[in-house]
């Protein structure tokens, strides 16, 4: 059965988002694939599948882009059954330790990674509601979002906002506990190859979407398992 599904980030062919669209693509799937700017690769795919991908403008960091690009997606659909909160952000400094890391740099990467999800999530719920399938929502978080797990000394910016997107998501898990139509995951997608210049991550980015893809069908009715998960389906320490 076809659905319809929402991927945030997905403007760089090289990188997770922009392979998922063309997996769901492939599939059948009906796709609003969302960006912050054109993106050359994106609307090469939409020449091939003009009636099932949409793209949408839509910075998460901003509550009026986001709830613009829901009213757009709402004249042209009346449900979302899977919205894969894909898009993320680090700062120049990331790498850098507390004496050289700029700690102003740390809020603007929460408002983007941890609560970017989360507006997306509050400004679809409408068409998430709809779906007749039952709604998944999963946030791609990371093994650097795990307190438990943590090790490194850098980071401060994208381990704050993945550990802060992880709280967020098992709150809203709890929202949704007695709604049989809605269920909510994170999830460390493993390390892939969706930098040019990174030939030592082990996973394809257009090969891994395929298995994360067929995972995430196995989530949209598990309520009771675990809420943070590996890409082999996992639990993953908090
Ligand atoms: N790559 C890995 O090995 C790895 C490991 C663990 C977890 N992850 C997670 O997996 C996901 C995909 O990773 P990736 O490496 O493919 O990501 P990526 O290449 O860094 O792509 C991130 C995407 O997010 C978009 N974005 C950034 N800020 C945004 C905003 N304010 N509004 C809307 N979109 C925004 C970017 O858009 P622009 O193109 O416009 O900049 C880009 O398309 C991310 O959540 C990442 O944290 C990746």
């Amino acid at each position: 059965m076809s659905q319809t599904v929402l991927i945030t980030g997905t403007g760089r062919p090289y990188a997770l988002g922009f392979n998922l669209v063309r997996r769901y693509l492939e599939n059948g799937d009906c796709v609003f694939a969302t960006v912050r700017r054109p993106s050359e690769a994106l609307e090469a795919l939409r020449k091939e599948y003009s009636d099932r991908l949409h793209i949408l403008t839509m910075d998460i960091s901003s509550t009026e882009s986001v709830s613009a690009a829901a009213r757009e997606a709402g004249t042209l659909t009346s449900h979302i059954d899977l919205i894969i909160n894909n898009a993320t952000t680090a700062s120049a400094d990331t790498m850098k330790e507390l004496p050289d890391f700029d700690l102003d740099q740390i809020a603007p990467a929460v408002n983007v990674g941890a609560v970017g999800p989360i507006r997306v999530l509050k400004a679809f719920l409408p068409l998430l509601k709809n779906s007749e399938m039952g709604a998944l929502v999963v946030n791609i978080s990371s093994e650097a979002g795990s307190i438990g797990k943590c090790y490194r000394t850098f980071y401060l910016d994208y381990g704050t906002e993945k550990a802060a997107l992880n709280m967020l998501t098992m709150t809203m898990h709890n929202y949704f506990k007695d709604d049989p139509n809605i269920n909510i995951i994170c999830l460390h997608p493993g390390w892939m190859r969706t930098n040019p210049g990174n030939h030592e991550a082990p996973l394809d980015p257009y090969e891994h979407a395929e298995t994360l893809r067929n995972l995430f069908e196995t989530k949209r009715h598990d309520k009771d398992g675990p809420v943070f998960i590996t890409y082999a389906g996992e639990a993953y320490p908090w």
